[in-house]
């Protein structure tokens, strides 16, 4: 069974509370926190306060996505705010390897996000390093948007990495996960769905994420 993330990017800002009670109540597994900075994104979205409230309001994983630049100046207060999991951008560090074992030596999981653009070969020498392959299926930067199906073949590929060298490493697939889609990404070698519009716009999230999670 994959594991199933929601996104709160696409939750309601007016009222996180709710949004936390209905997943709280859920088959949600993890809480999916996007930052956003403006910079290495074209979109803002929230940040360190928000995600401490959200911290106070349930139990579950809490798997922050940064799409920031320089996420090694932030992330200590992504700790402190409660972050279970913490991925960086691989196009946005210059020095990940750094960055990953600061995020380890803070107790959190470390990630790796990677852009449509870029390879998974790219991430052959920082595998055996990681917790977590974040692989986007859309540019980020907003909910709602299709799914890239060129994805498919990445996740198989990474699969193969992972497997070969009997590594512990869980791939997640962010952006444009839907209910017709989501059996492929997990027959591909999916181990976690991230999900921001197809949850929240739909009229009963709960039974939505029931669904995705008994998909396979
Ligand atoms: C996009 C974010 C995603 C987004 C997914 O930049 O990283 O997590 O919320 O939203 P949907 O599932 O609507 O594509
Ligand atoms: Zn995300």
């Amino acid at each position: 069974m994959p594991l199933i993330a929601p996104s709160f990017l696409s939750a309601n800002f007016l009222n996180l509370e709710a949004d936390c009670r209905m997943l709280n109540e859920s088959a949600a597994d993890w809480f999916h926190l996007d930052v956003m900075d403006g910079r290495f994104v074209p979109n803002i979205s929230f940040g360190i306060p928000v995600i401490e409230h959200i911290r106070k309001a349930t139990t579950k994983v809490c798997d922050v996505h940064l799409m920031i630049l320089e996420p090694e100046r932030y992330a200590e207060a992504f700790a402190k705010a409660g972050a279970d999991i913490l991925s960086v951008h691989i196009e946005a560090c210059t020095h990940l390897h750094r960055n990953i074992q600061q995020i380890k030596s803070l107790g959190m999981k470390a990630g790796v996000a990677v852009n449509p653009h870029t390879p998974v070969a790219a991430l052959y020498d920082i595998l055996g390093d990681i917790d977590l392959v974040c692989l986007m299926s859309v540019n980020p930067g907003f909910g709602g948007q299709t799914f890239i199906p060129r994805t498919l073949d990445k996740i198989r590929e990474l699969r193969r990495m992972i497997d070969d060298n009997k590594l512990n490493v869980q791939i997640e697939i962010d952006g444009g996960v839907t209910l017709q889609n989501a059996k492929s990404i997990i027959d591909a070698g999916a181990d976690v769905l991230v999900a921001g519009n197809t949850v929240f716009r739909s009229a009963d999230p709960v039974a939505t994420i029931a669904a995705l999670k008994n998909i396979a």
